[in-house]
Protein backbone atom coordinates (compact mmCIF):
# COMPACT_ATOMS: atom_id res chain seq x y z
CA UNK A 1 0.00 0.00 0.00
CA UNK A 2 1.23 3.06 -1.29
CA UNK A 3 -0.61 4.85 1.35
CA UNK A 4 2.05 3.51 4.16
CA UNK A 5 4.26 5.88 4.20
CA UNK A 6 4.00 9.97 5.40
CA UNK A 7 4.22 11.81 2.63
CA UNK A 8 6.47 14.38 3.94
CA UNK A 9 9.00 14.99 6.44
CA UNK A 10 6.53 17.60 8.22
CA UNK A 11 4.21 15.40 8.14
CA UNK A 12 6.05 12.80 10.06
CA UNK A 13 7.09 15.48 12.79
CA UNK A 14 3.54 16.97 13.71
CA UNK A 15 2.36 13.03 13.22
CA UNK A 16 4.75 12.72 16.18
CA UNK A 17 4.65 15.57 17.63
CA UNK A 18 1.09 15.08 17.91
CA UNK A 19 1.05 12.01 19.59
CA UNK A 20 3.65 13.62 21.72
CA UNK A 21 1.55 16.70 22.73
CA UNK A 22 -1.28 14.92 24.94
CA UNK A 23 -2.81 15.40 28.01
CA UNK A 24 0.50 15.34 30.02
CA UNK A 25 1.89 18.49 28.91
CA UNK A 26 -1.75 20.34 29.76
CA UNK A 27 -2.43 18.96 32.97
CA UNK A 28 0.74 17.72 34.54
CA UNK A 29 3.69 19.90 32.81
CA UNK A 30 2.56 22.90 34.90
CA UNK A 31 1.38 21.32 37.86
CA UNK A 32 5.09 19.60 38.40
CA UNK A 33 7.02 22.95 37.75
CA UNK A 34 4.75 24.89 39.86
CA UNK A 35 5.76 21.91 42.29
CA UNK A 36 9.54 22.15 41.37
CA UNK A 37 10.99 25.93 41.42
CA UNK A 38 9.44 26.89 38.47
CA UNK A 39 12.92 27.84 36.41
CA UNK A 40 14.61 25.13 38.06
CA UNK A 41 12.24 22.76 37.05
CA UNK A 42 12.41 23.94 33.42
CA UNK A 43 16.19 23.59 33.52
CA UNK A 44 15.92 20.14 34.62
CA UNK A 45 13.72 19.03 32.08
CA UNK A 46 15.35 20.88 28.95
CA UNK A 47 18.84 18.70 29.53
CA UNK A 48 16.80 15.34 30.37
CA UNK A 49 15.13 16.29 26.77
CA UNK A 50 18.31 16.64 24.54
CA UNK A 51 19.86 13.88 26.37
CA UNK A 52 17.85 10.92 27.79
CA UNK A 53 14.82 12.22 25.84
CA UNK A 54 16.62 12.64 22.30
CA UNK A 55 18.29 8.87 22.79
CA UNK A 56 15.27 7.02 23.50
CA UNK A 57 13.23 8.41 20.90
CA UNK A 58 15.67 8.08 18.07
CA UNK A 59 16.43 4.08 18.99
CA UNK A 60 12.64 3.75 18.91
CA UNK A 61 12.18 5.34 15.42
CA UNK A 62 15.41 3.80 14.18
CA UNK A 63 14.10 0.32 15.26
CA UNK A 64 10.73 1.12 13.32
CA UNK A 65 11.74 2.66 10.46
CA UNK A 66 14.91 -0.49 9.98
CA UNK A 67 12.40 -2.97 10.53
CA UNK A 68 9.51 -1.47 8.66
CA UNK A 69 7.47 -3.48 11.08
CA UNK A 70 4.82 -2.86 13.96
CA UNK A 71 5.67 -2.90 17.42
CA UNK A 72 5.03 -6.88 17.18
CA UNK A 73 7.44 -7.90 14.67
CA UNK A 74 10.06 -5.13 14.99
CA UNK A 75 12.09 -6.68 17.80
CA UNK A 76 11.81 -10.00 16.56
CA UNK A 77 12.98 -9.30 12.92
CA UNK A 78 16.11 -7.51 14.99
CA UNK A 79 16.53 -10.40 17.04
CA UNK A 80 13.89 -13.49 17.42
CA UNK A 81 15.26 -14.09 21.44
CA UNK A 82 14.29 -10.60 22.06
CA UNK A 83 10.69 -10.84 19.97
CA UNK A 84 8.92 -10.93 23.37
CA UNK A 85 9.65 -7.18 24.20
CA UNK A 86 7.75 -6.22 21.25
CA UNK A 87 4.84 -8.00 22.64
CA UNK A 88 5.20 -6.57 26.23
CA UNK A 89 5.52 -2.72 24.11
CA UNK A 90 2.22 -3.82 22.31
CA UNK A 91 0.29 -4.46 25.23
CA UNK A 92 0.66 -0.73 26.85
CA UNK A 93 -1.16 0.94 23.59
CA UNK A 94 -3.85 -1.84 23.96
CA UNK A 95 -4.60 -1.00 27.68
CA UNK A 96 -3.76 2.76 27.46
CA UNK A 97 -6.40 3.01 24.52
CA UNK A 98 -9.48 2.33 25.97
CA UNK A 99 -9.09 4.52 29.17
CA UNK A 100 -7.14 7.82 27.10
CA UNK A 101 -10.56 7.54 25.17
CA UNK A 102 -12.79 7.72 28.31
CA UNK A 103 -10.75 10.86 29.58
CA UNK A 104 -11.07 11.67 25.77
CA UNK A 105 -14.54 11.91 26.44
CA UNK A 106 -14.83 13.77 29.37
CA UNK A 107 -12.43 16.87 27.10
CA UNK A 108 -15.27 16.35 25.09
CA UNK A 109 -18.05 17.10 27.46
CA UNK A 110 -16.48 20.03 28.70
CA UNK A 111 -15.84 21.49 25.39
CA UNK A 112 -19.51 20.56 24.68
CA UNK A 113 -20.59 22.35 27.75
CA UNK A 114 -18.68 25.70 27.17
CA UNK A 115 -19.52 25.68 23.33
CA UNK A 116 -23.54 25.43 24.58
CA UNK A 117 -22.84 28.47 26.49
CA UNK A 118 -22.78 26.69 30.18
CA UNK A 119 -19.74 27.21 31.34
CA UNK A 120 -21.14 28.59 34.71
CA UNK A 121 -22.86 24.85 35.11
CA UNK A 122 -19.33 23.99 35.10
CA UNK A 123 -18.08 25.94 38.23
CA UNK A 124 -18.73 23.87 40.66
CA UNK A 125 -17.07 20.54 41.45
CA UNK A 126 -20.29 19.12 41.76
CA UNK A 127 -20.57 19.32 37.95
CA UNK A 128 -17.68 17.03 37.41
CA UNK A 129 -18.70 14.42 39.87
CA UNK A 130 -22.42 14.32 38.59
CA UNK A 131 -21.06 13.52 35.08
CA UNK A 132 -18.47 11.13 35.94
CA UNK A 133 -20.54 9.67 38.35
CA UNK A 134 -23.17 9.35 35.72
CA UNK A 135 -23.72 6.33 33.04
CA UNK A 136 -25.28 6.89 29.81
CA UNK A 137 -23.31 10.44 29.52
CA UNK A 138 -19.53 9.32 30.48
CA UNK A 139 -20.06 6.58 28.07
CA UNK A 140 -21.79 8.37 25.45
CA UNK A 141 -19.01 10.51 25.11
CA UNK A 142 -16.53 7.85 25.53
CA UNK A 143 -18.21 6.37 22.29
CA UNK A 144 -18.33 9.34 20.54
CA UNK A 145 -14.63 10.34 21.12
CA UNK A 146 -13.51 6.46 20.28
CA UNK A 147 -15.30 6.96 16.66
CA UNK A 148 -13.76 9.90 16.05
CA UNK A 149 -10.15 8.74 16.53
CA UNK A 150 -11.19 5.26 14.41
CA UNK A 151 -12.78 6.93 11.63
CA UNK A 152 -9.38 9.22 10.88
CA UNK A 153 -7.70 5.79 11.23
CA UNK A 154 -9.66 4.22 9.08
CA UNK A 155 -8.55 6.62 6.21
CA UNK A 156 -5.03 5.44 6.89
CA UNK A 157 -1.49 6.87 7.26
CA UNK A 158 -1.81 9.65 4.48
CA UNK A 159 -4.88 10.45 4.11
CA UNK A 160 -6.48 10.49 7.80
CA UNK A 161 -3.14 10.54 10.24
CA UNK A 162 -1.17 12.94 8.32
CA UNK A 163 -3.76 15.10 7.55
CA UNK A 164 -5.39 15.65 10.87
CA UNK A 165 -2.02 16.25 12.36
CA UNK A 166 -1.09 18.60 9.45
CA UNK A 167 -4.24 20.55 10.31
CA UNK A 168 -5.07 19.96 14.29
CA UNK A 169 -1.26 21.14 15.40
CA UNK A 170 -0.59 24.42 13.88
CA UNK A 171 -4.26 25.33 15.50
CA UNK A 172 -3.24 24.32 18.72
CA UNK A 173 -0.47 26.19 19.24
CA UNK A 174 -2.23 29.20 17.81
CA UNK A 175 -4.87 28.39 20.01
CA UNK A 176 -2.53 28.14 23.07
CA UNK A 177 -0.53 31.37 22.43
CA UNK A 178 -3.42 33.25 22.16
CA UNK A 179 -4.82 32.35 25.36
CA UNK A 180 -1.29 32.56 26.88
CA UNK A 181 -0.88 36.22 25.76
CA UNK A 182 -4.75 37.08 27.05
CA UNK A 183 -4.01 35.30 30.01
CA UNK A 184 -0.60 37.45 30.72
CA UNK A 185 -2.78 40.40 30.50
CA UNK A 186 -5.31 39.72 33.45
CA UNK A 187 -4.46 41.84 36.60
CA UNK A 188 -1.79 39.63 38.90
CA UNK A 189 -0.95 37.44 35.61
CA UNK A 190 2.76 38.79 35.75
CA UNK A 191 3.50 37.79 39.53
CA UNK A 192 2.83 34.22 38.51
CA UNK A 193 4.85 34.50 35.21
CA UNK A 194 7.77 35.04 37.80
CA UNK A 195 6.67 32.28 39.97
CA UNK A 196 6.97 29.91 36.62
CA UNK A 197 10.31 31.60 35.44
CA UNK A 198 11.87 32.42 38.16
CA UNK A 199 14.42 29.29 39.30
CA UNK A 200 13.87 28.66 42.98
CA UNK A 201 17.16 26.28 43.27
CA UNK A 202 16.09 25.48 46.96
CA UNK A 203 13.70 23.34 45.14
CA UNK A 204 16.15 21.07 43.45
CA UNK A 205 15.98 17.73 44.52
CA UNK A 206 16.50 13.89 43.85
CA UNK A 207 12.64 14.05 43.20
CA UNK A 208 12.49 17.26 41.43
CA UNK A 209 15.09 14.88 38.74
CA UNK A 210 12.54 12.13 39.40
CA UNK A 211 9.87 13.95 38.69
CA UNK A 212 10.82 15.27 35.52
CA UNK A 213 12.51 12.13 34.15
CA UNK A 214 9.16 10.34 34.29
CA UNK A 215 6.91 13.55 33.21
CA UNK A 216 9.37 13.59 30.36
CA UNK A 217 9.33 9.99 28.97
CA UNK A 218 5.45 9.66 29.45
CA UNK A 219 5.32 13.13 27.23
CA UNK A 220 7.40 11.95 24.36
CA UNK A 221 5.36 9.42 23.95
CA UNK A 222 8.00 6.29 24.82
CA UNK A 223 7.99 2.74 25.37
CA UNK A 224 4.40 2.24 23.86
CA UNK A 225 5.26 1.16 20.57
CA UNK A 226 4.00 4.12 18.99
CA UNK A 227 7.42 6.05 18.07
CA UNK A 228 8.25 2.43 16.35
CA UNK A 229 4.78 2.24 14.60
CA UNK A 230 5.54 5.93 13.28
CA UNK A 231 9.39 5.50 12.24
CA UNK A 232 8.22 2.37 10.24
CA UNK A 233 6.40 4.83 7.87
CA UNK A 234 9.36 6.74 7.65
CA UNK A 235 10.80 7.79 4.60
CA UNK A 236 14.98 6.43 4.26
CA UNK A 237 15.98 9.94 2.91
CA UNK A 238 14.50 11.95 6.04
CA UNK A 239 17.13 12.34 8.78
CA UNK A 240 15.97 10.60 11.70
CA UNK A 241 18.21 13.22 14.01
CA UNK A 242 16.72 16.67 12.92
CA UNK A 243 12.87 15.18 13.00
CA UNK A 244 13.77 14.03 16.92
CA UNK A 245 15.13 17.55 17.25
CA UNK A 246 11.88 19.14 15.99
CA UNK A 247 9.89 16.84 17.64
CA UNK A 248 11.23 17.61 21.16
CA UNK A 249 11.06 21.88 20.47
CA UNK A 250 7.81 20.90 19.69
CA UNK A 251 6.22 19.01 22.70
CA UNK A 252 9.00 20.93 25.00
CA UNK A 253 7.20 24.06 23.44
CA UNK A 254 3.48 23.31 24.11
CA UNK A 255 4.13 22.46 27.93
CA UNK A 256 5.93 25.52 28.46
CA UNK A 257 3.47 27.24 26.90
CA UNK A 258 0.57 25.08 29.00
CA UNK A 259 2.61 26.42 32.18
CA UNK A 260 2.27 29.83 30.72
CA UNK A 261 -1.33 29.68 30.48
CA UNK A 262 -2.45 27.86 33.30
CA UNK A 263 0.23 29.48 35.82
CA UNK A 264 -0.39 32.69 35.70
CA UNK A 265 -4.29 32.68 35.38
CA UNK A 266 -4.31 30.35 38.10
CA UNK A 267 -2.43 33.27 40.74
CA UNK A 268 -4.66 36.02 39.28
CA UNK A 269 -7.46 34.15 40.95
CA UNK A 270 -6.91 35.31 44.51
CA UNK A 271 -3.31 34.79 43.97
CA UNK A 272 -3.99 31.00 45.33
CA UNK A 273 -0.88 29.21 44.94
CA UNK A 274 -2.62 26.45 46.93
CA UNK A 275 -4.58 25.60 43.39
CA UNK A 276 -1.52 25.46 41.94
CA UNK A 277 -1.05 22.00 43.31
CA UNK A 278 -3.31 20.20 41.63
CA UNK A 279 -2.82 17.98 38.33
CA UNK A 280 -4.77 15.76 36.15
CA UNK A 281 -8.48 15.76 36.04
CA UNK A 282 -9.52 18.15 39.06
CA UNK A 283 -6.78 20.93 37.77
CA UNK A 284 -8.41 20.15 33.99
CA UNK A 285 -12.09 19.86 34.87
CA UNK A 286 -12.57 21.88 38.72
CA UNK A 287 -9.93 24.45 39.27
CA UNK A 288 -9.41 25.91 35.57
CA UNK A 289 -13.58 26.51 35.18
CA UNK A 290 -13.38 28.16 38.60
CA UNK A 291 -10.31 30.69 37.23
CA UNK A 292 -12.27 31.19 33.69
CA UNK A 293 -15.66 32.35 35.33
CA UNK A 294 -13.36 35.28 37.26
CA UNK A 295 -12.04 36.08 33.64
CA UNK A 296 -13.70 38.86 31.83
CA UNK A 297 -14.28 37.18 28.91
CA UNK A 298 -13.88 33.70 30.57
CA UNK A 299 -16.52 31.72 28.58
CA UNK A 300 -14.61 32.15 25.42
CA UNK A 301 -11.41 31.28 26.89
CA UNK A 302 -12.76 28.80 28.09
CA UNK A 303 -14.31 27.44 24.92
CA UNK A 304 -10.66 28.10 22.88
CA UNK A 305 -9.06 26.27 25.93
CA UNK A 306 -11.46 22.94 26.05
CA UNK A 307 -11.27 23.33 21.81
CA UNK A 308 -7.25 22.87 21.88
CA UNK A 309 -7.14 20.36 24.67
CA UNK A 310 -9.61 18.12 22.94
CA UNK A 311 -7.23 18.65 19.44
CA UNK A 312 -4.07 17.24 21.89
CA UNK A 313 -6.13 14.24 23.43
CA UNK A 314 -7.25 13.19 19.58
CA UNK A 315 -4.24 13.27 18.15
CA UNK A 316 -2.91 11.17 21.22
CA UNK A 317 -5.58 8.94 20.89
CA UNK A 318 -4.91 8.53 16.66
CA UNK A 319 -0.76 7.84 17.73
CA UNK A 320 -2.50 5.09 20.16
CA UNK A 321 -5.33 3.29 17.93
CA UNK A 322 -2.54 3.22 14.99
CA UNK A 323 -0.58 1.52 16.64
CA UNK A 324 -3.00 -1.13 17.69
CA UNK A 325 -3.99 -1.29 13.93
CA UNK A 326 -1.45 -1.81 12.63
CA UNK A 327 -0.64 -4.85 14.60
CA UNK A 328 -3.83 -6.46 13.86
CA UNK A 329 -3.42 -5.70 10.07
CA UNK A 330 0.06 -7.01 10.29
CA UNK A 331 -0.91 -10.22 12.43
CA UNK A 332 -4.41 -11.14 10.34
CA UNK A 333 -3.87 -9.54 7.14
CA UNK A 334 -7.29 -7.75 7.59
CA UNK A 335 -8.25 -4.48 5.35
CA UNK A 336 -8.04 -1.15 7.07
CA UNK A 337 -11.66 -0.38 7.59
CA UNK A 338 -11.75 -3.72 9.25
CA UNK A 339 -8.94 -3.72 11.12
CA UNK A 340 -10.39 -0.55 12.61
CA UNK A 341 -14.02 -1.50 13.42
CA UNK A 342 -13.22 -4.65 15.34
CA UNK A 343 -10.22 -2.10 17.25
CA UNK A 344 -12.51 0.30 17.86
CA UNK A 345 -15.19 -2.50 19.42
CA UNK A 346 -12.94 -4.30 21.18
CA UNK A 347 -11.48 -0.73 22.71
CA UNK A 348 -14.93 0.00 23.61
CA UNK A 349 -15.52 -2.91 25.55
CA UNK A 350 -12.47 -2.62 27.30
CA UNK A 351 -13.72 0.97 27.77
CA UNK A 352 -16.98 0.73 29.77
CA UNK A 353 -15.28 -0.20 33.17
CA UNK A 354 -12.97 2.47 33.19
CA UNK A 355 -16.11 5.00 32.21
CA UNK A 356 -18.27 3.22 34.38
CA UNK A 357 -15.63 2.89 37.85
CA UNK A 358 -16.67 6.30 39.14
CA UNK A 359 -20.41 5.24 39.13
CA UNK A 360 -22.04 1.92 38.55
CA UNK A 361 -18.64 -0.10 38.88
CA UNK A 362 -17.46 2.41 41.79
CA UNK A 363 -17.78 -0.26 44.22
CA UNK A 364 -15.31 -2.61 42.63
CA UNK A 365 -11.47 -1.74 43.29
CA UNK A 366 -8.51 -3.80 42.17
CA UNK A 367 -5.44 -3.09 44.53
CA UNK A 368 -7.21 0.06 46.01
CA UNK A 369 -7.51 1.54 42.86
CA UNK A 370 -10.69 2.49 40.21
CA UNK A 371 -10.22 0.55 37.19
CA UNK A 372 -9.34 3.84 35.23
CA UNK A 373 -6.01 4.47 38.03
CA UNK A 374 -5.66 0.73 37.71
CA UNK A 375 -4.75 0.38 33.60
CA UNK A 376 -2.80 3.84 34.39
CA UNK A 377 -0.68 2.39 36.95
CA UNK A 378 -0.31 -0.61 34.76
CA UNK A 379 0.61 0.55 31.96
CA UNK A 380 2.63 3.77 32.85
CA UNK A 381 3.99 2.97 36.30
CA UNK A 382 4.92 -0.92 35.41
CA UNK A 383 5.03 -1.81 31.88
CA UNK A 384 6.40 1.35 30.64
CA UNK A 385 10.10 1.82 32.24
CA UNK A 386 10.19 -2.12 32.02
CA UNK A 387 9.68 -1.93 28.53
CA UNK A 388 12.24 1.12 27.88
CA UNK A 389 14.60 -0.49 30.63
CA UNK A 390 14.88 -4.35 28.13
CA UNK A 391 15.13 -1.60 25.36
CA UNK A 392 18.27 -0.08 26.33
CA UNK A 393 19.86 -3.54 27.40
CA UNK A 394 18.97 -5.01 24.02
CA UNK A 395 20.53 -2.58 22.24
CA UNK A 396 23.51 -1.46 24.07
CA UNK A 397 24.33 -4.77 24.44
CA UNK A 398 23.14 -6.82 21.75
CA UNK A 399 21.85 -5.57 19.11
CA UNK A 400 24.48 -2.99 19.97
CA UNK A 401 24.17 0.78 18.95
CA UNK A 402 26.19 0.61 15.92
CA UNK A 403 23.33 -0.79 14.39
CA UNK A 404 21.03 2.29 15.43
CA UNK A 405 23.82 4.60 14.00
CA UNK A 406 23.70 2.55 10.75
CA UNK A 407 20.03 2.99 10.42
CA UNK A 408 20.50 6.73 11.51
CA UNK A 409 23.07 7.62 8.99
CA UNK A 410 21.08 6.52 6.00
CA UNK A 411 20.67 10.25 5.34
CA UNK A 412 23.39 11.94 6.72
CA UNK A 413 26.28 11.35 9.49
CA UNK A 414 24.94 10.83 13.11
CA UNK A 415 26.21 13.76 14.90
CA UNK A 416 25.67 12.83 18.61
CA UNK A 417 26.93 9.68 18.27
CA UNK A 418 29.31 9.39 21.09
CA UNK A 419 26.74 10.80 23.66
CA UNK A 420 23.93 8.42 22.53
CA UNK A 421 25.99 5.61 23.06
CA UNK A 422 26.47 6.69 26.75
CA UNK A 423 22.99 7.49 27.39
CA UNK A 424 21.43 4.38 25.72
CA UNK A 425 24.34 1.43 27.82
CA UNK A 426 24.64 3.40 31.11
CA UNK A 427 22.52 6.67 31.76
CA UNK A 428 18.97 5.68 30.64
CA UNK A 429 18.90 2.28 32.12
CA UNK A 430 19.79 4.05 35.45
CA UNK A 431 16.98 6.86 34.51
CA UNK A 432 14.75 3.63 34.19
CA UNK A 433 14.92 2.04 37.57
CA UNK A 434 14.45 5.04 39.08
CA UNK A 435 11.35 6.08 37.27
CA UNK A 436 10.07 2.62 37.78
CA UNK A 437 10.76 2.71 41.80
CA UNK A 438 9.43 6.11 42.07
CA UNK A 439 6.35 5.72 40.16
CA UNK A 440 5.28 2.21 41.95
CA UNK A 441 6.10 4.02 45.07
CA UNK A 442 4.18 7.38 44.47
CA UNK A 443 0.83 5.15 43.26
CA UNK A 444 0.49 4.07 46.47
CA UNK A 445 1.01 7.27 47.86
CA UNK A 446 4.14 6.34 49.70
CA UNK A 447 6.37 9.14 47.99
CA UNK A 448 4.48 11.97 46.22
CA UNK A 449 6.34 13.59 43.16
N1 LIG B 1 2.44 11.99 25.23
C1 LIG B 1 1.11 12.18 25.69
C2 LIG B 1 1.05 13.32 26.69
O1 LIG B 1 1.98 13.98 26.98
C3 LIG B 1 0.61 11.01 26.36
C4 LIG B 1 0.15 9.94 25.51
C5 LIG B 1 0.33 9.91 24.17
C6 LIG B 1 -0.48 8.96 26.09
C7 LIG B 1 -0.12 8.91 23.44
C8 LIG B 1 -0.94 7.97 25.37
C9 LIG B 1 -0.74 7.96 24.05
O2 LIG B 1 -0.01 13.55 27.22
Amino acid sequence: MGDKKFSSKIGFILSAAGSAVGLGNLWRFPYLAAKYGGGTFLLIYLILTVTFGFSMMLTEIAIGRKTGKSILGAYGALNKKFKFIGYLSGLVPVIIFPYYCVIGGWVLKYMATFIAGESEKAVSADYFTGFITGTAQPVAFLFVFLAATAVIVAFGVQKGIEKANKLLMPILVVMMVLVAVYGLTVPGALEGLVYYLKPDFGKFSFNAVAAAVGQLFYSLSLAMGIMVTYGSYMKKEDNIETCVKQIEIFDTGVAFLAGLVIIPTVFTFNGDKQSLLTSGPSLMFITLPKVFSNMRLGWLVGIVFFILVFFAALTSSISLMETIVAMVEEKTGWKRVTACIVTGLFSFALALPSALGFGALSGVNIIGMSFLDFFDFISNSVLMPIVALLMCIFVGYFLKTSAIAEEISESESFKRRKLYDVIIKYVAPVFLVIILITSILSSFKIISL
